[in-house]
């Protein structure tokens, strides 16, 4: 896969590993070594992917997609960073043919309800000045999670697919739709795309401890909650869980 990867890639810095701990370590370190915007990590494998929240991201070895790209954005485009990986990643899905893609605010990608992805922007700074973004993304391709814990709340490409695919290209056309989505940040193209493909809004959610209708997201990229007496709530991170 690395001379391969290397091949695809020619074009941007890329560092590829077989196994590593998180790709996402790796890229922070890159951007405090002076990484370019563009560069790219891989692994094969994961051993302590990180995801949202402080959780455990899985990367087993071959089956899915583990890639963090650094990014260099100006601080006002910091919000739309989230909305881009999750929309690169159903540019993607859709450019195979996946269908029924949406996203659970504010960037899980998922497939008939389930997750097929997810997005782990962290930012490196300079005292009060933005360096870079590591924009992680994580696909799930040939994942198994028949009789796994996960069987009902995540699949994979293959499985929604039902043949296979080949993860070099798909890499390839994921950092292509990301460079299409950073020319989409300069307008509210990307932030309105972002919001049409939302399966929150309209729909009764419990997130942290405030219950209530998801009416809307804002330009900040966060959710607008109204609770039962009425008061909105602006949340700009968390879990959504449906329903009361
Ligand atoms: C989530 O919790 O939904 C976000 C998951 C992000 C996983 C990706 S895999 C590549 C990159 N490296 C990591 O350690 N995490 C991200």
């Amino acid at each position: 896969m690395k001379k391969r990867v290397h091949q695809l890639l020619s074009s941007r810095p890329v560092r590829f590993f077989e196994q590593v701990d998180s790709t996402q370590d790796v890229a922070l370190q890159w951007l405090h070594e002076g990484a370019v915007a563009g560069s790219v990590v891989i692994a094969d494998e994961q051993l302590k992917g990180r995801g949202r929240q402080g959780r455990t991201w899985h990367t087993p070895p071959c089956v899915a997609l583990a890639v963090s790209v650094i990014l260099k954005p100006v601080l006002e485009q910091l919000p739309q960073i989230t909305m881009l990986g999750a929309l690169a990643i159903a540019g993607m899905l859709d450019s195979i043919g996946v269908q029924n893609v949406s996203i659970k605010w504010p960037n899980d990608v998922q497939v008939d309800g389930r997750k097929i992805s997810g997005v782990l922007p962290e930012a490196v700074w300079d005292g009060h000045k933005l360096r870079g973004v590591a924009l992680g993304m994580g696909v799930n391709v040939r994942n198994d999670f028949r009789a796994s814990e996960l069987e009902q709340t995540a699949t994979s490409i293959e499985s929604v697919l039902g043949r296979t695919v080949d993860r070099g290209e798909l890499l390839v056309e994921l950092l292509n739709q990301v460079d299409a989505g950073l020319k989409q940040m300069r307008d509210d193209t990307l932030f309105d795309t972002w919001r049409s493909l939302l399966n929150t809004l309209g729909r009764e959610v419990t997130i942290h401890d405030v219950t209530g209708t998801a009416e809307a997201v804002d330009r900040q990229g966060a959710l607008l909650v109204r609770d039962s007496a009425g008061v909105v709530h602006r949340i700009l991170a968390g879990d959504v869980a449906f329903g009361r």
